[in-house]
């Protein structure tokens, strides 16, 4: 079969929850691969994750997990990465995990390969690292000193490697990039050139000795391969490609791929490094890239490090996956960057999918219900106000379809949306309610009913790649069988049967509050930021064991000693004793002597001017055969060290009792 249509996502890390960046991507493959599947292609949509490397190794360990439970919990385990997209409808053939043994034992055979014939060799690396990307950038690449693709800092890393002669490729990438439409939008070839092409291409390191979780390379096992080579070649090996998990002959059918969807951020690993491998394995290249923008947040990227990530889950649940896909399919340009934000989202449920399309279908069934019991009548007459709606609505198929095949969703939406407005439109031209007052006009009511619930029909053939659920809910209603479902039906007005039962039933997308919504997703967002906030952990102390301690006291008993605060006014060590200092404080009253052990630890000139505290009611003692008295004693107390530790006190609190 010649019309095979193969078509991938990247395969995401499962290094945390996706968001609805990922989500993104993910459903446009998704509405791509069900329209190529509703023109009879023979479509294999894969996805999957991306699962090895030291970001995925480190977080596991902090996780205290083994990486193969970390990443099977992400990927598998509830709400992770096969829930989501289950609840969002994706239509995928195939999900790999690089971790999976056919793909491992493949990339083992793949890279020695190219080591057998000589693209691959052994070298040493020198150079920058940026861990969280698991790239390696020359000094030229770097943005101030970081990481260009994600801003932050870059370690110098120094180890033996292996190295791909992707310098040798350079002029063939050079040639496929600015001579065909390999890569796509256009837009992106400019870039590509410009920054890694032109400063010319360095020959790429290609493993690691750094950490275990990867590929190892077989015949080397010290080494394990770059995350990058074990990811890309997951297009190939999903298909068979030197396996046995599954039959080659799928990839004999389907590679190359037609298309890979990637975020901006991957074209050069696409766009260069993929095909410069292909080359060397003398594979086909595929035959298209597209680099397809970002939605931001408030104007930047989306990081769970910087907790402002859209959960996709919330919304789906919310407001259908439908709604959510439709959204954003049709708000953003799928080449450019978009600014995401629950308002926009809101609004285009209410304009687009409760107004427009929910209206336009509820009238027209209401109607046909109200005015013919549901089953509109043969005798049916034309009237002018026809031939502008069925004009347009017949050429809405190719228009979308041109639309389509540039990967231009949202004007193929567009396109959908303006014959619904000018369905709507028709019905106001045409005032059912007033045709429908007289036996003579009952005829071009039919009519008008029929016009519109196969306008609603065609529409909802091309909505249906993007909302699939909700388009077979709409078939239901107007009584659209499987011939009137079909792509080839969609270029004929005229295909519903007369006699379809029309019903109108439950509204498809009730009216949103949008106020309220939008308050109501602030405050669930601002809760998650916080409860995403890591606990300020409170120091743990440590425990000690205390021998001396003293009998308990009455309070009146502690009464009677007397603390205070006293200044010490001089201070000087005595020939006598190596431990003593001699002290004279001022209590507030009078000065006194206080011989103190504490030489060891302060000179006297760094304790003069200082305030401390003083027992001052205890008997005077003499001390060195009654050369001095001591009368009083200064607070003080042991280190872990057992050095001494002085408490101070303030000036205004000189003589004060302390309680
Ligand atoms: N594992 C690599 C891809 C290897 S493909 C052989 C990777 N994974 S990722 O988890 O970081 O996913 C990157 C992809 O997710 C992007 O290329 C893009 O398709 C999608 N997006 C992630 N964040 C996004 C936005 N904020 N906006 C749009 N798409 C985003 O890179």
């Amino acid at each position: 079969m010649n019309n095979k249509f193969y078509i991938t996502t990247p395969i995401y890390y499962p290094s945390d929850k996706l968001h609805i960046g990922h989500t993104y991507c993910t459903v446009a493959t998704d509405a791509m691969a069900r329209y190529k599947r509703l023109r009879g292609y023979d479509v294999m949509f894969l996805t999957g994750t991306d699962e090895h490397g030291q970001k995925i190794e480190n977080k596991a360990a902090e996780a205290g997990v083994t990486p193969q439970q970390f990443v099977d919990n992400i990927v598998e385990g509830e709400k992770g990465v096969k829930d989501l997209w289950k609840l969002m409808n994706v239509s995928y053939d195939r999900f790999i995990r690089t971790t999976d043994d056919y793909h491992v034992a493949a990339i083992q055979r793949i890279f020695k390969k190219m080591y057998e014939n000589g693209d691959i060799y052994k070298s040493t690396y020198k150079g920058k690292y940026c861990t969280p990307c698991e790239s390696f950038w020359t000094e030229s690449q770097l943005t101030d000193g970081c990481c260009p693709d994600c801003g932050r800092p870059v370690v110098d890393a120094e180890e033996e490697a292996y190295f791909f002669r992707l310098s040798k490729y350079a002029d063939r990438i050079r040639d496929l990039l600015e001579n065909t439409d390999f890569l796509l939008p256009r837009s992106r070839v400019n870039e590509m050139v410009h920054n890694f092409i032109e400063p010319g291409l360095e020959d790429l390191c290609v493993s690691r000795t750094s950490f275990k979780w990867g590929v190892p390379v077989d015949f080397d096992d010290k080494h394990v391969v770059y995350v990058w080579i074990d990811a890309l070649f997951n297009y190939t090996t999903a298909l068979g490609f030197l396996n046995d998990r599954y039959d080659d002959s799928d990839y004999a059918k389907y590679w190359p791929a037609d298309v890979h969807f990637v975020g901006k951020e991957i074209v050069r690993f696409h766009s260069i490094i993929w095909p410069a491998m292909l080359m060397s394995m003398n594979m086909p290249l595929p035959k298209h890239v597209f680099g397809h923008g970002w939605l931001l947040l408030d104007g930047g990227k989306m990081s769970k490090s910087k907790g402002n990530v859209v959960d996709p889950y919330l919304l789906a649940e919310r407001y259908s996956a439908d709604a959510l896909r439709y959204f954003l399919l049709r708000d953003f340009p799928f080449g450019s960057d978009g600014n995401f934000s629950n308002e926009l989202l809101i609004n285009r449920i209410n304009t687009d999918l409760a107004n427009d399309i929910g209206n336009l279908l509820s009238r027209t069934t209401a109607m046909a219900e109200k005015y013919f019991g549901g089953t509109l009548p043969a005798e049916q007459t034309e009237g002018t106000e026809d031939a502008e709606l069925i004009s347009m609505v017949s050429k809405l198929r190719g228009q979308y379809e041109a639309q389509m095949e540039k990967y231009a969703f949202q004007s193929a939406l567009a396109d959908v949306f303006a014959v619904i407005a000018r369905a709507n439109k028709y019905i106001d031209e045409t005032a059912p309610w007033v045709l429908a007052k007289k036996p003579e006009t009952m005829p071009r009511l039919a009519r008008v009913l029929y016009n519109l619930a196969e306008t609603v029909r065609i529409c909802s053939i091309l909505l249906s790649p993007v909302m699939p659920e909700t388009c077979v809910k709409i078939f239901e209603k107007i009584g659209a069988d499987e011939n009137a479902r079909t792509w080839e039906s969609a270029e004929t007005f005229g295909v519903l049967p007369v006699n379809a039962v029309l019903v109108k039933g439950e509204n498809l997308f009730p009216r949103i509050d949008a106020a309220k919504e939008i308050a109501e997703l602030e405050a669930i967002s601002q809760a998650k930021k916080a409860a995403d906030q890591p606990k300020e952990e409170k120091p743990t102390l440590p425990v000690r064991e205390i021998t001396d301690h003293e009998p308990e006291i009455s309070f009146d008993d502690f009464c009677k000693v007397e603390l205070r605060v006293a200044k010490i006014t001089a201070c000087e060590n005595i020939k006598e004793s190596k431990k003593l200092l001699k002290l004279t404080v001022f209590d507030g009253e009078r000065e006194r002597c206080i011989m103190s052990g504490i030489a060891k630890w302060y000179k006297p000139d760094m304790l003069v001017g200082k305030n401390v505290g003083i027992v001052c009611n205890l008997a005077p003692r003499a001390m060195m055969g009654g050369k001095y008295v001591s009368e009083g004693m200064i607070f003080a107390a042991d280190t872990e060290k057992g050095a001494a530790s002085i408490a101070f006190f303030p000036d205004d609190t000189v003589g004060s009792r302390i309680h």
